[in-house]
């Protein structure tokens, strides 16, 4: 069993407290775990000094934040997030500290818990994490992250949820209350409108109030008032001219009082720069990558940060009301009773049986089957790969690439890995031979490594010849999590594959039609070869079990059901954020101009009828599902009222599988623009050959409304509007038209 350092500690104090000294003293209030949290804060502000409260609100090394050690109140240690435990990093300065107990499990990219659209597959994410979270006493994880799918040129896509806010909403409240059930305060970010790498520390982000409600806005709400998120990350960049770590409207209108959000603001790394705009417009806890004007770190540094001695002058000058601290102190506590001094939270436990599964369930869901054609007019579809190949060649740099490393804040140290080439040969043994085809040199941070021709050619080739000889060829390619790829810090440079991949594809499809493409990666591509490829499957960033994952949807041992949360443009400028000019991406350097609004991912597609190359919500199957008629309970609704709107559908292939039955809303008239139809309810369903399920939605006003900036608030306008339910967002089955009275 594991001792818990913290708890064993405050215990001791505690007992210190209560038993030491001249006579025998009551238990103070806020030791005392039988009383409300609330009373326990109160009773421990009432205790500290001015000095002890304003500690509470910086940093004391790269990952912790004090508590106060006179009265026995704990730390808070914080750890990255959003995809397992990060390895531990030295307390002044960002290298890894080498130690040898803190290899975790990797779970699936969030991209990919996003892709099952399954809130199940989300709290036993939550569940896990927070688990090995707890064994390596942790007491706020960083993430999960939100921020909307805008641009496939995001480094950072792969951390987040996806284009569309209903879905987000959805997947995130899940992941945010299994964790906080176990003690362990999730930390949802970053708070709001970072959207991009590039010049994310200080690019002024200008977005209309409608899409800032509709679309950039409702997934931190819910992981607010649904999830009920004990803190949340301020975004490094501006907005509207105020960073978002000291953005008074952000943080204390929007967050604070309309959300009711009771918990701590902590900045990003380094993204707190001014005292009296922190102190007052809402941010509770500062962390830092570098201490403002220090040149080395040292524990001494860190009172120079902006709410340390700074913050304190300016209170006892009467610059900063002292309700303003005792508003912070009184958040922390409340977080540091919730989590580090939560005496009754249960021990942890890393790399267990329980986690590895939970880790593969969320794979074999999140994996998208977006191609499946046969490769001749008579053969049957590419997959699941045919039994009697005696002669399998996988091909690809992902197929053996430590993914987990590099990537920025979300990399981790893995116990156990099971890589795509591990997983097929545990299925088809020494039938699956591998050539590298590509190399993306060594996972790095800086700048990439420059691969020779000669060396690009010779791996080409070697590939190409064995794929003469295979009876069918796996290219395992994509991205990766270098610098300029899949990573913080920096956008992607192109939107096509990179490392000679596309050469690659040709030559290989060349010599062998039986080619099918897995790509690993948090982000849409170009995929200009399309045509040319029968099988194509999207196989994200699947963390330590992500090779079995693959192996088992590409054998068919799992039937796919993982459903796109992103639309992929066939190019660039068929995205919304790419369709105008430099000011809306990446901006000029200063400030940025959402230019596409509301139309975001499929909003975009949809209303200017530009197709993607694979649309939001698409994903195939190895079985078929049959949609009946849509039935609607009535052909008006009313303001106060509802509408069930039921559909049949059945599984009407050979083998069982899942389908994600979507319901996308459409207004027919309306006095402002609206995106031709929005995702408004979904269910993921299981069926057996034959089988056939009844999903009924309630659809209910709401779904209807737009945000209306002229009244500030939301407005569903009279008149007709169309419930869409289909497969995916192209991929309409049955449409049910009804007005609204
Ligand atoms: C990232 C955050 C991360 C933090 C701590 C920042 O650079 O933006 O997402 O949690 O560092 O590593």
């Amino acid at each position: 069993m594991q001792i818990n350092v913290t708890m064993k500690k405050n215990f001791l104090l505690a007992m210190m407290m209560c038993f030491g000294g001249t006579a025998m003293a009551q238990t103070p209030i806020y030791l005392d775990d039988n009383q409300s949290i609330e009373v326990r804060v109160q009773d421990a502000l009432s205790r500290m000094t001015l000095e002890e409260k304003v500690r509470l609100s910086y940093a004391q090394s790269k990952f912790s934040s004090p508590g106060v050690p006179r009265l026995g109140i704990p730390e808070l240690y914080w750890s990255d997030g959003p995809h397992g435990v990060r390895m531990e990093i030295n307390w002044n300065d960002w290298n890894h500290a080498n130690w040898t107990n803190d290899s975790i499990t990797a779970f699936p990219a969030l991209t990919a818990l996003a892709a099952t659209w399954n809130p199940v597959m989300s709290a036993a994410y939550g569940k896990s994490i927070s688990e090995e979270a707890l064994y390596r006493e942790k007491d706020v994880m960083l993430g999960p992250g939100v921020n909307i799918y805008r641009t496939p040129l995001n480094g950072r896509n792969f951390e987040y949820m996806g284009e569309d806010p209903y879905l987000a909403s959805v997947m995130v409240v899940p992941y945010i209350q299994e964790m906080q059930k176990n003690g362990v305060a999730a930390c949802v970010k970053h708070y709001a409108l970072n959207n991009q790498e590039t010049w994310r520390n200080h690019i002024d982000v200008q977005v209309s109030e409608r899409a800032l409600y509709e679309i950039y806005l409702p997934a931190f709400k819910a992981a607010i008032t649904k999830g009920g998120s004990w803190t949340i990350m301020g975004a490094y960049n501006k907005i509207a001219g105020t960073h978002a770590c000291h953005n008074d409207r952000m943080l204390n209108q929007i967050l604070k009082k309309d959300w009711k959000f009771d918990g701590v603001v902590v900045s990003d790394w380094g993204g707190t720069h001014d005292t009296k705009e922190a102190a007052l417009n809402g941010l509770e806890v500062e962390m830092g990558s570098y201490t403002n004007g220090l040149t080395s770190e040292s524990d001494f540094g860190y009172d120079d940060y902006y709410l340390g001695k700074a913050y304190l002058k300016m209170i006892k000058d009467g610059q900063i009301p002292e309700s303003v601290v005792n508003d912070k102190a009184a958040r922390i506590l409340r977080l540091i009773f919730r989590t580090s001094m939560n005496r009754k939270k249960p021990f942890g436990s890393i790399c267990t049986e329980a986690h590895y599964a939970a880790a593969e369930a969320i794979g074999n869901e999140g994996i998208v089957l977006l191609k499946n054609a046969p490769v001749t007019k008579k053969s049957s579809a590419l997959l699941p790969l045919k039994k009697d190949y005696q002669n399998i060649l996988v091909v690809g740099d992902n197929a053996v690439r430590k993914l987990n490393e590099g990537g920025g804040s979300s990399e981790l140290k893995v116990k156990d890995m099971v890589s795509p080439l591990d997983g097929l040969r545990a299925i088809y043994g020494n039938r699956v031979k591998y050539a590298q085809g590509y190399t993306a040199g060594k996972p790095m941070y800086g700048n990439a490594d420059v691969i020779s021709k000669e060396v690009e050619d010779k791996l080409r080739e070697e590939a190409v010849a064995m794929a003469k000889e295979a009876d069918v060829v796996i290219l395992v390619g994509g991205l990766n999590k270098n610098h300029f790829q899949d990573c913080e810090g920096g956008d992607r440079q192109q939107y096509g594959l990179p490392f000679g991949q596309v050469q690659l594809i040709e030559e290989l499809q060349a010599v062998n039609k039986n080619l099918v493409l897995v790509l690993l990666s948090g982000n849409a591509v170009e995929m200009p070869w399309v045509d040319k490829v029968p099988a194509i499957v999207q196989g994200w960033y699947l963390g330590s079990m992500g090779g079995k994952s693959i192996a088992n949807v590409l054998s068919g041992k799992v039937n796919p059901s993982g459903k796109l949360p992103f639309s992929f443009p066939v190019k660039l400028t068929d995205c919304g954020a790419h369709a105008f000019d430099e000011l809306s991406y990446p901006g000029d350097g200063i400030k940025q101009v959402y230019k596409e609004d509301i139309l975001v991912g499929y909003r975009w597609h949809d209303t200017k009828k530009i197709p993607a190359a694979f649309a939001f919500g698409h994903g195939l199957s190895y079985t078929q599902f049959e949609y009946g008629k849509a039935i609607a309970s009535a052909k008006k609704m009313t303001e106060d009222g509802t509408l069930e709107i039921a559909v049949k559908v059945k599984n009407v292939g050979d083998v069982a599988g899942k389908e994600v039955v979507q319901l996308y809303i459409g207004d027919d008239k309306c006095s402002v623009v609206r995106p031709l139809k929005e995702l408004k309810h979904f269910e993921k369903i299981a069926l057996n050959p034959g089988e056939e399920k009844t999903v009924t939605f309630t659809v209910t006003v709401d779904d209807l409304k737009f945000y209306d900036d002229s009244k500030k608030d939301w407005m569903a306008e009279t008149g007709k509007f169309k419930a869409y339910i289909g497969s995916s967002s192209t991929d309409i089955r049955t449409i049910v038209p009804f007005v609204l009275e």
